[in-house]
């Protein structure tokens, strides 16, 4: 397993440049099963969860091929199957359940188990399919759906949930007569998504509000289209160029997806102007400590909360950071104490004082975000940091290592 060694200390200043959203790429490249063809997708990152999902594609009997253009022949589907080794390395692997039962009648997905930051239950995305006329029986750890033909439906989702909206968008493009789902999840990857289907045929509105008003058609055909960038590695770096006392542009990002995350970086000090092809990101004078709250969007991104608290850590004052979105999203803070923080953690809240300096310390990553906040501590802490199981990294960040190496930082990758 790659471990991460980083010498802290260094402020990073460059040019950086954004991938495709990777919570983009999971489900448009899923869509691809709703039409018959090739359907081609540009600008995707070249991550673990993509080699995933690709994987979990070619056993649904699917061509593919390409890497930052993925060309994918959905002509024909030779299994209705995503089994448990896939769909436990990856829990969007889930994703294939709606187009699946849209386009096949029948659909075989592994339930996903707990995950480090929760239970992450699916019951939202069932409970819709329920509602789409599918049926649906749990059997041996396996969520089996079956529908000759879906029926539109008034569906409401108790919880805004992401890959929810996604899935049931996709089964419902195919199905007879109007869906409308209310309390839908409104981030930018289901605007992207709903491009991308309307790409191949479908009838979809409001998609980016919490309505979305879906005409079910007979059949989609193959598309082209691109992936928007990644908001969470923007967010990122951006937060780095503030731990680190540095100036990153930020190139290829959309300031519009980072609007919450830019109001609150600039109540910490740091200047954020728009320039040619993305944003100029610098540390302010000194770090103010401010109060950050996770929400769905446009609210504060959960994905972005760990490397919140890195930053927090070295304010000048007192941060409480208060997850709402997943009720164990807290995995970083005991390593970011073994490098010096001064975290408490009350129910879903954590209060952070800040301290002079972070130390390096071997460091252990328990999930994506997580270890990202831990790499951004390493950057600052005095001396060296271990980071080990940077797999999870890897299944998020493209080259992660190189990007932050050519803004300056000391950064090696041991294999
Ligand atoms: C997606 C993102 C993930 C991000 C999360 C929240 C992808 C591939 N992943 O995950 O990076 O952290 O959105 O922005 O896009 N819930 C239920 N029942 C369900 C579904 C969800 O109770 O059937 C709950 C979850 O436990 C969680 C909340 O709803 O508390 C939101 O989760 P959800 O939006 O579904 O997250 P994901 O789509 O899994």
């Amino acid at each position: 397993m790659d471990k991460f060694i980083i010498q802290g200390g260094k402020p990073l200043c460059g040019d950086v440049h954004i991938s495709g959203a990777k919570n983009a790429a999971l489900p448009v490249l899923a869509s691809a099963l709703l039409a018959p063809g090739t359907s081609t997708f540009h600008n995707i990152p070249d991550l673990v969860d993509i080699k995933t999902i690709k994987k979990l594609l070619k056993n649904l009997g699917v061509e593919i091929e390409g890497d930052e253009t993925v060309r994918i022949n959905a002509e024909k589907i030779t299994n209705s199957e995503a089994p448990y080794d896939l769909v436990k390395t990856m829990r969007a692997s889930v994703l294939v359940l709606g187009p699946l039962v849209a386009r096949q009648g029948v659909a075989r997905v592994s339930l996903p188990g707990g995950c480090a930051i929760g239970a992450r239950p699916v019951n939202l995305h069932i409970k819709a399919l329920q509602d789409l006329g599918a049926h649906v029986e749990l059997n041996n750890g396996y969520i089996e759906a079956r529908a000759k033909k879906l029926k539109g439906a008034d569906i409401y989702f108790d919880i805004p949930t992401v890959t929810g909206t996604e899935n049931i968008m996709m089964a419902a493009v195919l199905a007879e007569g109007t869906t409308v789902l209310n309390n839908s999840a409104c981030e930018p990857e289901i605007v992207n998504l709903a491009d991308v289907l309307r790409g191949m045929g479908a009838k979809i509105s409001g998609a980016g509000t919490d309505v979305i008003i879906i005409e079910g058609v007979t059949s989609l055909v193959p598309v082209e289209a691109s992936i928007i960038p990644d908001r969470i590695e923007a967010g990122t770096f951006m937060i780095a160029a503030g731990m680190t006392r540095g100036e990153i542009n930020i190139l290829g990002c959309n300031a519009l997806h980072l609007e919450a995350l830019i109001n609150k970086l600039r109540d910490t000090g740091m200047k954020i102007v728009p320039i040619a092809g993305g944003l100029k990101v610098s540390c302010g004078e000194k770090i103010n400590s401010i109060d950050v709250k996770t929400l769905p969007y446009p609210g504060f991104a959960t994905d972005l909360q760990a490397q919140m608290m890195a930053y927090m850590s070295i304010g000048s004052g007192l941060s409480v950071i208060n997850e709402t979105v997943f009720e164990n999203r807290f995995m970083h803070v005991s390593e970011l104490l073994r490098m010096g923080a001064d975290i408490v953690i009350q129910g879903n809240s954590a209060i952070v004082r800040g301290v002079s300096a972070l130390h390096g310390a071997q460091t252990m990553a328990t999930d994506l975000r997580a270890s990202a906040s831990l790499l951004l501590a390493a950057l600052v802490a005095k001396g060296t940091t271990e980071i080990s199981r940077v797999y999870h990294i890897d299944r998020g960040y493209q080259g992660i290592e190189k990007k932050f190496s050519a803004l300056g930082a000391d950064i090696k990758r041991i294999k």
